[in-house]
């Protein structure tokens, strides 16, 4: 087994700090360097972690030859041009979600990462949930039977959020829906239309340039009869926050449940009708890491940021992800999902808003994220 450490950057200290114990333990990787512009906020987390590098500009970070890979958690509206000028940089790239908020952006990243041979990973934390990996098991194994639809919602108000959330789309934040229903069928979103619902207050749509409440969209899955619908909502309508993930086999069906912290449903074809739905603990899937992050499912190392307090740790998700972004590193492979994948999955949201702004009409995705 291959003995190479992989020298990581961390940028962004707010939900990018939850990571950093992960790489420190994770056996290929160390931490060598951390980034964030409020010095006196980065030397704690530093210091916190004993990480002897530290910058407070992200050019200091490309600037370093020591350093071979960059996970960004910075801002939404920083998220593609740091992927690009680290993939310039000679560095691999993890980025939180999304890859960007235009197409145009998404495909640079892409051309970047295939005239480089760099790797380029997108850090979609439902994928790699509990909840997803128990589904995908289950639909591995033939349990779930043919698939006949699923369906995805992400309702989060985000007052209170950091000031550039003000600024977004809903369906410019859209991964947490769109990746599990792509990614349990290894599909490509092909063309998808959605519509608009309800106003948000007036402050926020003059921020934003959006007046939806909520957005609603039906996607076609290329080369599939399988449809798939999600809805999005940041502001103005009344949700406990919750990503959920609903789908429905010829067998077997896996339904969310409607309320954090109460178990998800499944329902089994055939049975009387009174043992049709029955309630299911979901297991945790630490078994499938290395022992010396194994932890990391269960524990939350900053349980006060925003994201834990709504996001309940996001389904053991965050060593799943450092795992698979390092072990592709080491096989020399890409990680899933890769650039062209995160690209599918980031237009579907940038795709629907346009096919909204028109009143449902059909927008096909770019042709360069359906390789
Ligand atoms: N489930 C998920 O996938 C999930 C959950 C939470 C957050 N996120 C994403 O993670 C990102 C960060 O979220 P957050 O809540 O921690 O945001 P935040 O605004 O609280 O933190 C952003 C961090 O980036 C740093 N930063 C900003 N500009 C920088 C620059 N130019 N150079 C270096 N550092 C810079 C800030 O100092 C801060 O530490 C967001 O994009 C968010 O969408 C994803």
């Amino acid at each position: 087994m291959s003995k190479k450490r992989f020298k990581v950057a961390m940028v962004g200290l707010g939900f990018g700090a939850e990571f950093i114990p992960i790489y420190k333990k994770h056996p290929h990787s160390e931490v060598v360097a951390v980034c964030r512009r409020n010095e006196a906020e980065m030397n704690k987390v530093a210091d916190h972690f004993g990480i002897a590098k530290r910058y407070t500009k992200f050019e200091q970070v490309l600037a370093d030859p020591e350093i071979d890979c960059v996970h960004i958690n910075s801002p939404i509206p920083d998220h593609a041009w740091m992927s690009m000028e680290a993939l310039k940089a000679g560095k691999h790239v993890m980025c939180t979600v999304p890859m960007a908020t235009n197409i145009e952006d998404c495909d640079k990243i892409c051309q970047l990462v295939a005239d480089t041979g760099l790797k380029y990973m997108m850090a979609e934390t439902v994928v790699y949930s509990r909840e997803f990996l128990f589904i995908k098991e289950m639909y591995t194994k033939g349990e779930l039977g043919k698939i006949q639809y699923m369906a995805a919602s992400h309702p989060q108000d985000m007052d209170g959020w950091p000031d550039y959330w003000e600024k977004m789309i809903p369906m410019h934040y859209a991964t947490h829906v769109v990746s599990p229903v792509l990614g349990l069928v290894n599909g490509r979103a092909e063309y998808v239309s959605c519509f608009g619902s309800g106003t948000i207050r007036p402050d926020l749509a003059q921020k934003s340039g959006n007046t939806f409440a909520v957005e609603t969209c039906h996607i076609k899955i290329k080369d599939s009869d399988i449809s798939a619908q999600i809805w999005r909502c940041l502001f103005d309508t009344a949700r406990q926050y919750r990503e959920s993930f609903d789908v429905y086999g010829t067998k077997k069906s896996f339904e969310w449940t409607l309320v954090e912290d109460e178990p998800h449903v499944i329902h089994t074809a055939k049975k009387p009708e009174p043992e049709i739905a029955s309630k299911i603990k979901v297991p945790d899937y630490a078994h499938l890491l290395p022992p010396e992050i194994r932890e990391f499912t269960r524990s939350i190392q900053d349980a006060d940021h925003l994201s834990f307090v709504q996001g309940g740790g996001h389904g053991g998700s965050h060593p799943h992800l450092v795992n698979e972004f390092l072990s592709a590193l080491v096989q020399e492979r890409d990680p899933w999902p890769n650039a062209v994948t995160s690209a599918n999955w980031t237009c579907v949201g940038i795709c629907a808003h346009e096919s909204a702004l028109q009143g449902g009409q059909i927008v096909k995705l770019p042709s360069f994220t359906l390789n």
